[in-house]
């Protein structure tokens, strides 16, 4: 048979439009960014055009400018530059400038304060998006909009722009990648965005009084995803809706989990430029050295005792959904617990400080690296055996995948997309890619230490293990294909 016959019959050329706060290679505060980083690749590999809308952010650099605008919003007008950055064949990266929204120390909150011009800012993004197809004559398949700060652009499609002929096949799809950030704001920002009062409603964007843009994303979106099957369940109900549950039961028909990928070239222990060494499954020796490097980047001994004993990492935003009042409950055992700790991450004041706090007191087990620094992450995911994730909800996570992948065997709770992605060892027989708890207690998390850093002393258990966590594929081709038939359903099913 010819090979011709087994092809897959051609498609016209779709086109996605992404909106974002964050997007690597660009900016980068969590794993929003790594995911507007590698899907878009991801899907263009499948024949997809697509163009990713972000903030040009202090610090962002690159792009042409394509033409500097007049925008209205909300009586008042701003002037935004388009710059883009055509990153591959089919991925454009459309760089949104307005220095007195972006231009900032930070992209959403300064010493814990939001800025109190957030829905502006984000709903500025938004409009410019839009505007960009509606200037250049862009028809768009899909408008994938991610989180609450881009909540408002299947809300715009379906007031400020319902009769726009450029978006008039066009269907709208919403990710939720945390629905603890739910973009609430006083119901008198609803003018200042160019929203109808009509809006102030129980399926529209009223919540509790005040609108929220998470919800708008929600309910006006064509499809609505989050980024692991599990947390897809978890978030229908009171525990993990953080008062979502019922309005995402009403459109559960609609709701759909797709467990995000990981860049499988970023994060590849065989050609990472970010190590001193490399490895692979099958050639693990580079492992050690990278343990021993990291080890003394911390300022730790790297002796052979040193290197003999389990060395567990953690990377994390320091907040509370990422478990650190777990670890504070046990913060005085960890040093007896015969693992070193190293820990790299910003967040609230009081996490950092109980951190500061143990570096200090246990100077020869616990170090503490404040601050975001991606070269070291990726030296901390090669140099640990162990790495600790604890969370009390976790959407997806990224570092448990991208841990796998170096062999650095994952402790979590059984939540969202860890529960999706790690097999727990006393569960899961040859199948076992690390540790698994399921109460979101201290001693539980103290109890799943023990049990790895035992079987870590058990050479070779421990190998099949690793090998076992090396062999998972979590690359994106498989999830990107899982968003295009999302988006092939709500071109079918459109609002
Ligand atoms: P979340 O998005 O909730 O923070 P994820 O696990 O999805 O959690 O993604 C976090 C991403 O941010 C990972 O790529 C992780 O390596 C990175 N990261 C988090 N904190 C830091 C830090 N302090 N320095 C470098 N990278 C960090
Ligand atoms: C959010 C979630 C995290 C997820 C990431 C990317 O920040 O907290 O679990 O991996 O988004 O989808």
């Amino acid at each position: 048979m010819p090979t011709s016959s087994l092809m897959p019959l051609p498609t016209p050329s779709r086109s996605v439009l992404m909106i974002a706060s964050e997007a690597l290679p660009f900016s980068k505060t969590g794993g929003l960014a790594d995911v507007l980083g590698a899907l878009p690749p991801a899907l263009a590999q499948l024949g997809w055009n697509v163009t990713v809308a972000v903030p040009r952010y202090r610090g962002t650099t690159g792009g042409q400018l394509l033409e500097r605008v007049t925008l209205p919003l909300g009586g008042t007008r701003a002037d935004v530059g388009f710059y883009t950055v055509d990153v591959a064949e089919r991925h454009r990266v459309l760089l949104v400038d307005e220095p007195s929204l972006f231009d900032r120390a930070q992209l959403y909150s300064e010493g814990g304060v939001d800025y109190p011009d957030n829905a502006r800012r984000f709903a500025l993004l938004v409009r410019a998006a839009l505007e960009y197809a509606v200037r250049h004559n862009h028809t768009f398949d899909i408008v994938h909009a991610h989180d609450w700060q881009a909540g408002l652009a299947p809300v715009y499609l379906r007031t400020l722009y319902a009769s726009t002929p450029v978006f008039a096949t066009t269907a709208s799809v919403f990710t939720i990648h945390n629905l603890a950030y739910q973009g609430v704001f006083e119901q008198d920002w609803l003018p200042r965005l160019d929203l109808p009062w009509s809006l102030l409603e129980q399926d529209g964007l009223e919540f509790w009084g005040r609108i929220s843009l998470l919800k708008g994303g929600i309910n006006f979106s064509s499809m609505i995803t989050t980024v692991s099957p599990r947390y897809a369940r978890e978030i229908q109900t009171a525990a993990f809706g953080f008062g979502f549950d019922g309005i995402l039961r009403h459109r559960a028909s609609r709701l759909v989990g797709i467990l995000n990928g990981i860049d499988a070239q970023q994060w590849n222990p065989e050609t990472d430029t970010f190590l001193p060494a490399r490895f692979s499954a099958s050639d693990r020796a580079g492992k050690r050295e990278c343990k021993a490097a990291v080890l003394r980047e911390y300022g730790l001994s790297s002796d052979e005792a040193a290197l003999d004993r389990p060395l567990v990492g953690m990377i994390s935003r320091m907040v509370d959904q990422k478990g650190l009042d777990l670890i504070a409950g046990i913060a005085h055992e960890l040093p007896n617990l015969g693992a070193t700790f190293v820990v790299l991450g910003t967040g609230d004041a009081r996490y950092q400080e109980m951190w500061r706090r143990l570096a200090a007191e246990h100077p020869d087990t616990i170090a503490v690296r404040i601050g975001f620094d991606e070269g070291l992450a990726h030296r901390i995911e090669a140099g640990a055996d162990l790495f600790m994730m604890p969370s009390q909800f976790e959407p997806c996570g990224l570092n448990q995948m991208y841990s796998l992948r170096y062999g650095t065997i994952p402790i979590v709770r059984r939540v969202g997309g860890l529960a999706d992605t790690v097999k727990d060892y006393d569960e899961a027989g040859a199948d076992a890619t690390g540790f698994v708890f399921d109460d979101y207690t201290p001693e539980q998390l103290r109890r799943s230490l023990r049990r790895a850093v035992d079987i870590y002393r058990d050479t070779a258990r421990w190998t099949i293990l690793q090998r076992t966590a090396m062999a998972e594929d979590h690359s994106w081709d498989r999830s990107a294909r899982e968003y295009v038939k999302i988006y092939e359903q709500a071109l079918g099913s459109r609002f």
